[in-house]
């Protein structure tokens, strides 16, 4: 038939198999091979049913998301799975892997649908700022009623086989091979007589429920809980013309509302987002043959805040981890921190009892470096202090075993010093995890000066393996995040001097789409470190890099955030709600008045200018210094360690997206107005006058 779909006949059943690695996605040759091969099955009078079975490690993923965008090409999906549906002949979907998005309304197409017991299917559509465009929000409430297919469409969760073989997804689960169930499965089918079963006429699902409500509830959650997203309110309407319209009336609303949501600018943030993040772990001048080195034990050195949460990052991957501490005592609280973390995962129904006692085997404790003799990877996470960090990494060279990888969690040390307390610079490398460890995605892996490329591979790999998204960073003061972070900070604190209020600043943050407003945050983490870097930067920077002063008169007033339940809001007892702090006012207005600045009423578009661009200008630097390899990488780093909405497709693209001429322009009057920390970087001064994107890079 054709290269990536095939026909063949065995015995009655005729099956086309797809073979479009990796992810057998729907790109055109996918659509038209399947539309020649179920016409050339029903023409055939041999065949009396027909499988529909992929090979590799996946059913079908979904439409190929690389043509979003680009003019349509024919046959369209929508034409494919109708035409499937349509057949006279019965027809069973073979699910293994993933059937996600178009990928599961092929499935909803055929009249049966059996899964192998590790599946998993889902319509994730609403993630990439679309919704299921090939009758997925028309046939999925048919099968398992609006309300679950609400939650479906909308969350974009998948569910696992056993889940949809209750909900009446899939008809059968199976363990074993995919082709023998297949035949199995339809040898029966024309043995018992049974003829097409199609979704699309079904109505008992949607009957004797009120669905208007249904819908009702998920718009005003949807206008609470994500009131600037756009395609989620669309996948909602899509849902509701599945029991308000006829169904040929029904797939034509779904048509209209996905053509919105594909030229909307969230799809194309959306898209970005999920390319770059699989673009992140590939190291630009790395030969893709590199080494990797076995990992199959870890240690973490400190049993902190960080350290703890990392040890369980090992753990989660099934990979044993040794805790070492300065004493027993500390030895012993960190592995009940560990215990705790999980028992709380336990009480909100994410962890299993014996999940947790099977993960708490894989941690140990120590305090002797002796122990640590046979380990393959070691990550150091003891005090900010080069002293400190000085005596881990003598004691490891003088331990660890040849080849064993040596990795520091500094987050603002210089990494190739702490190399340099070894004799094996080559096998030191910055792995940077975000807190909390255990949760937080985003993993810098940062490549010192003499980091080997297997290292650097090798992390890679770890990255990968904890199920973190790994991305090479290069040595700087803070790496890219922090770096970053800090130039936004300051600017929002700017912003409370001028006139502003946390409230308003965060706010406007979060109608932006942050996770967090700004202060919310430095609450969370503790207005210390911030205070601590401000100490220092006093000392080291030229007069004309002004300095906010707010928060050594917070501290003064023993403001630190929710540690001491007070900070930029204040918090009662046991709850992390962040209420007005009424001795504020009175703070920042002294704050003004030193600085001789008049207070005045700021707007959302002002406060966002100022942030962002701080961010994007900072960005452009890290770009031009080769501490990034791509402006994408600092996107995804956004997106996955500060809680940046990736509907704005990270800072680097919101900066194209706004056009980097405006951008630059404002940058000019920001320098003119406010000073130092406003020289625009020459890389977005270049590339503003020649009228290029950070993509075009
Ligand atoms: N289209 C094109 N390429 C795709 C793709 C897709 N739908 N899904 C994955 N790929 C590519 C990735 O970019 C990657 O390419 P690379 O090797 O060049 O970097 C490669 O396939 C492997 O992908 P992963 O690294 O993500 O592999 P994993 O094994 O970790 O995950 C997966 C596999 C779970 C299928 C994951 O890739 C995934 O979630 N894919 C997207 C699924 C999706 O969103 N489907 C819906 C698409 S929209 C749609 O169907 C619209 C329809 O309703 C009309
Ligand atoms: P922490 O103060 O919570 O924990 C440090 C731990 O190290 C303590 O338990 C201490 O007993 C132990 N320790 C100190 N010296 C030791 C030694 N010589 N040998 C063994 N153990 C020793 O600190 P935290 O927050 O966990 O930070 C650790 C490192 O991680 C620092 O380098 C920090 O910059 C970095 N980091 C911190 C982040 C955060 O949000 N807290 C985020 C990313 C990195």
């Amino acid at each position: 038939m054709s290269d990536v779909v095939t026909l063949e006949r065995q015995g009655a059943v005729a099956v086309v198999r797809v073979n479009n690695p990796p992810v057998n996605a729907l790109g055109v040759a996918v659509r038209q091979g399947l539309e020649n091969s179920f016409k050339a099955a029903e023409a055939d009078p041999e065949v009396k049913a027909i499988v529909l079975v992929c090979e590799g490690n996946t059913f079908i993923a979904g439409a190929d998301i690389k043509e979003f965008g680009k003019p349509p090409q024919s046959p369209s999906l929508p034409d494919v799975v109708n035409g499937i549906e349509a057949g006279s002949k019965p027809s069973v979907a073979v699910i293994h892997g993933t059937a996600l998005g178009g990928g599961l309304e092929v499935a909803l197409s055929c009249h049966y649908r059996i899964a192998r017991k590790d599946a998993k299917v889902g319509l994730p559509e609403v993630k990439l700022g679309l919704l299921p465009g090939a009758g997925g929000t028309q046939r999925l409430p048919r099968v398992v009623g609006v309300e679950k297919a609400l939650d479906m469409i909308v969350s974009g969760a998948p569910i696992s086989a056993t889940e949809a073989n209750q909900l009446g997804v899939v008809d059968e689960v199976f363990d074993g091979e995919l082709l023998a169930a297949g035949l199995a499965f339809a040898n029966k089918l024309i043995a018992d007589g049974k003829g097409p079963r199609r979704t699309g006429e079904r109505t008992d699902k949607l009957e004797g429920v009120d669905n208007a409500a249904l819908v009702a509830a998920k718009r005003a959650e949807l206008e609470k809980k994500a009131p600037g997203l756009f395609s989620p309110q669309r996948c909602v309407s899509a849902v509701e013309a599945a029991f308000t319209l006829p169904l040929t009336e029904g797939l034509k609303r779904e048509r209209e509302l996905f053509a919105e949501c594909l030229v909307s600018p969230q799809r194309a943030a959306l898209v970005h987002a999920f390319f770059t993040e699989r673009l992140a772990s590939k190291v630009d001048g790395l030969p893709k043959d590199t080494p990797v080195r076995e990992f199959n034990s870890a240690a973490v050195i400190g049993g902190g805040t960080m350290g703890v949460g990392i040890a369980m990052c090992f753990a989660n991957a099934g990979i044993p981890v040794k805790i070492l501490e300065i004493s027993e005592d500390a030895r012993d609280k960190a592995i009940q921190r560990a215990r705790d973390t999980y028992g709380m995962s336990v009480k909100r129904g994410s962890l299993t009892e014996a999940a947790l006692e099977k993960r708490m085997t894989l941690i140990s404790g120590v305090t002797d470096y002796a122990d640590l003799a046979d380990v393959d990877v070691v990550v150091e996470a003891v005090f900010e202090e080069m002293g400190v960090k000085q005596k881990v990494f003598e004691a490891l060279d003088a331990n660890c075993k040849p080849g064993a990888i040596l990795a520091s969690n500094t987050s603002s040390l210089d990494l190739n010093q702490i190399a340099q307390f070894t004799k094996r610079p080559e096998d030191v490398v910055g792995l940077h995890f975000f807190s909390p460890a255990n949760v937080m995605r985003l993993l810098e892996v940062v490549r010192g000066e003499k980091t080997s490329d297997e290292v650097l591979a090798t992390a890679m790999a770890i990255g990968k393996k904890l199920k973190k998204v790994a991305v090479p960073v290069g040595v700087c003061d803070g790496f890219v995040g922090n770096r970053m972070v800090f130039q936004y900070g300051r600017e929002s604190e700017f912003l409370l001097e001028e006139g502003a209020t946390p409230e308003q600043v965060d706010a406007a943050l979060r109608k932006f789409g942050m996770a967090m407003g700004a202060f919310a945050m430095r609450d969370l983490s503790g207005l210390d470190i911030g205070l601590a870097i401000r100490t220092r930067q006093r000392q080291t920077l030229p007069a004309e890099f002004k300095l906010p002063t707010i928060l050594d008169k917070m501290a003064e007033a023993g403001m630190l955030g929710q540690k001491t339940g007070k900070g930029f809001y204040v918090y009662e007892k046991g709850s992390r709600t962040p209420l007005p702090n009424p001795e504020l006012p009175a703070i920042l207005a002294a704050a003004s008045k030193e600085q001789g600045v008049e207070r005045r009423e700021l707007s959302d578009d002002y406060i966002i200018e100022r942030t962002m661009y701080a961010l994007i200008n900072e960005g452009a630097k890290i770009l031009e210094e080769g501490v990034a390899q791509r402006a994408s990488d600092i996107d995804v780093i956004y997106i996955n360690g500060y809680g940046f909405p990736a509907h704005q497709g990270g800072p680097m693209f919101y900066a194209d997206a706004v056009g980097l001429d405006r951008v630059y322009a404002r940058i000019c009057e920001f320098h003119e107005q406010l000073g130092a920390w406003w020289k625009p970087a020459p890389l977005l001064e270049k590339l503003a006058k020649e009228g290029r994107k950070f993509a075009d890079l």
